[in-house]
C-alpha cells in the first residue's frame, strides 16, 4: 500500500487522472449551459499530444515514467513494440494495469456538492503491448536496461530530487535515442525543497543539465486541462522540451 499523505494515492486524483487520460471531449463538458471558452477545448488530448513528439519510425523499447493510468503509455505503444509505465502511485498503477488487461472501470465525475456522474474508462489501441509497474523515477530498478524513447510529463516539478532524474537519463535512453520531458514548471514545497529547485528558470536550466548527453531538437508550450469540478478546471502550459541522445 502507498502511503496515505500522497495524494496520488486518493480516490479523488484517481478518478481526475481516469478523467484526464480516458474521457471523451463530451464527458469532459457534459454540463449543460456552462460556456466553456475554447481555449478550454484546445487544450484536451495533452496525453497524446507529448507523445506525439516523438518520431514516427517504429522502434523496439519505451518508458513512461510517472505514467499516472497509463494513456500516454498506450499512445507510445502504437509505435514501439514493449512500452514500460512506471508511476510511484500504487492506486495509479492498479488501474493502469486493469485497463492493460482489457478491464473497464467505473469511475466518478464530480459535478458539484454532492452531484457525480458515473463514467466508464477503457484503454485503447496497443495495451498488450504495454507493462505497468509501481517504482520511484529517482531511484529506478538497475534492471531496466535502456530505451529508444523516454517520456516523463509533468514529472519533474513532483520530485522532491528532481536532478537524480536528469542525472539517469543518459544511462537509460540509448544513442540516437528520443526523449521527451514535459513540465508546468510549477515548482512548490510540498513536493520538491527549494533547494532542489531549478537555480536559473527551467528551460535554462534543463539545457545545462543535459546538453553534454543529448541534443535539444525543439521546444514549444503544450496547454492541458484537470477538471476537478463541473465550474473548476486547472488550465496549464507545460513546457515541453524534445531531445536526442548523442
Ligand atoms: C502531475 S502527474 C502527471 C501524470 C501523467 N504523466 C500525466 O501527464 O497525466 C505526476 C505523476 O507523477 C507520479 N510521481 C510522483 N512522484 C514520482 C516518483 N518519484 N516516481 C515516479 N512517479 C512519480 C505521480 O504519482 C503522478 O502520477
Amino acid at each position: 500500500m502507498g502511503s496515505p499523505d500522497n495524494i496520488y494515492e486518493s480516490q479523488r486524483l484517481l478518478e481526475e487522472y481516469l478523467l484526464f487520460h480516458y474521457a471523451s471531449d463530451d464527458e469532459v463538458f457534459a454540463t449543460a449551459g456552462i460556456p466553456y471558452p475554447l481555449a478550454m477545448r484546445q487544450a484536451l488530448g495533452f496525453t497524446q499530444r507529448t507523445v506525439a513528439h516523438f518520431s514516427d519510425l517504429s522502434v523496439k523499447r519505451g518508458l513512461d515514467l510517472g505514467c499516472a493510468v497509463g494513456a500516454s503509455t498506450v499512445a507510445m505503444a502504437s509505435n514501439c513494440e514493449q512500452v514500460i509505465g512506471i508511476d510511484y502511485s500504487h492506486a495509479f498503477i492498479h488501474a493502469a494495469q486493469a485497463l492493460q488487461q482489457g478491464q473497464v472501470l467505473s469511475y466518478r465525475r464530480h459535478d458539484e456538492a454532492h452531484h457525480y456522474q458515473t463514467l466508464q474508462a477503457q484503454a485503447q489501441g496497443e495495451r498488450e503491448r504495454c507493462r505497468f509497474e509501481q517504482g520511484d523515477a529517482m531511484h529506478l530498478r538497475d534492471d531496466l536496461g535502456t530505451f529508444d524513447r523516454v517520456h516523463a510529463a509533468n514529472l519533474l516539478c513532483r520530485l522532491p530530487q528532481p536532478e537524480l532524474l536528469l542525472e539517469k537519463l543518459p544511462a537509460l535512453v540509448c544513442n540516437s535515442g528520443e526523449l521527451v520531458l514535459a513540465t508546468p514548471c510549477t515548482w512548490l514545497e510540498e513536493f520538491t525543497p527549494p533547494s532542489h529547485w531549478p537555480d536559473a528558470d527551467t528551460f535554462t536550466w534543463l539545457q545545462h543539465k543535459l546538453s553534454p548527453h543529448f541534443t535539444l531538437v525543439h521546444h514549444c508550450h503544450e496547454p492541458f486541462l484537470i477538471r476537478e469540478t463541473a465550474r473548476k478546471f486547472q488550465w496549464s502550459q507545460s513546457l515541453l522540451t524534445y531531445w536526442r541522445r548523442l
